[in-house]
């Protein structure tokens, strides 16, 4: 798949590039990264961010495994986090899709990740790629709980991460799912300490 660029007045979704390898390596030596990002690597080099963005990124897109998207300010090429859609297995009649994201710490707390998903599930809905995304993370992160509440993710229950963990566990996780026909009113249904906030 060629990859597509997504945008709003506020962001702009585009392709990783090798200059921003730096910039992922310094987001990723957040502590709360390894904690909450089940496939990083850790400790994180720069070597990781770079073999991240030259190589598994454009690879993915082209092998049609994982559409995965630099979050960007529109008025700025400075890179803010990631997001990113697996290409849909087929689960009976349903093409169903994940999503993964993080923003680097300086970026959080403007509600950029809410607008991010509105842009990649517009566009996976809109263009057929989907009809339903899943969303999970470990039970208790509550800033990524609440950006898939607020993206319209409805909450379906607590379990074993659906991925293993870089220590091979499957820490016990909150999962949600949004359909192309759900409206994207924050539903009401999660834990309360997610609701609360
Ligand atoms: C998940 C993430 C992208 C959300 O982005 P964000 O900019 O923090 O999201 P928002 O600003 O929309 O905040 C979401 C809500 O969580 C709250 N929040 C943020 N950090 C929090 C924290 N550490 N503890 C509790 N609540 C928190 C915010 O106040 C906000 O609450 P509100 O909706 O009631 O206003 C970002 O926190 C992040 O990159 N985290 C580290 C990586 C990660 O966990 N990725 C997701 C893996 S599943």
């Amino acid at each position: 798949m060629r990859p597509v660029e997504l945008s709003s007045p506020q962001l702009r979704l585009d392709q990783l590039r090798g200059d921003d390898a730096q910039k992922v390596f310094e987001y990723c030596q957040d502590p709360v990264m390894p904690e909450y990002l089940a496939r990083l690597p850790w400790p994180y080099r720069l070597a990781d961010a770079t073999d991240f963005v030259t190589g598994y990124v454009p690879a993915a897109w082209a092998a049609d495994q994982e559409c995965t998207w630099a979050v960007r300010d529109s008025t700025s090429t400075e890179l803010l986090g990631v997001i990113s859609l697996s290409v849909p297995v087929a689960a009976g009649a349903a093409r169903s899709s994940s999503i993964g994201f993080w923003l680097g710490a300086a970026h959080r707390g403007r509600g950029l990740m809410v607008e991010a998903q509105r842009l990649v599930l517009d566009w996976g809905f809109s263009t057929g790629f989907c009809d339903t995304v899943h969303w999970e993370c470990v039970a208790g992160n509550l800033a990524s709980a609440r950006a898939a509440r607020k993206a319209g993710f409805r909450y379906t229950g607590q379990g074993p991460a659906g991925i293993a963990y870089r220590d091979g566990t499957h820490p016990p996780s909150w999962k949600a799912v949004l359909h192309a026909t759900d409206d994207r009113t924050p539903p009401a249904g999660w834990p309360a300490e997610v609701v609360g906030g």
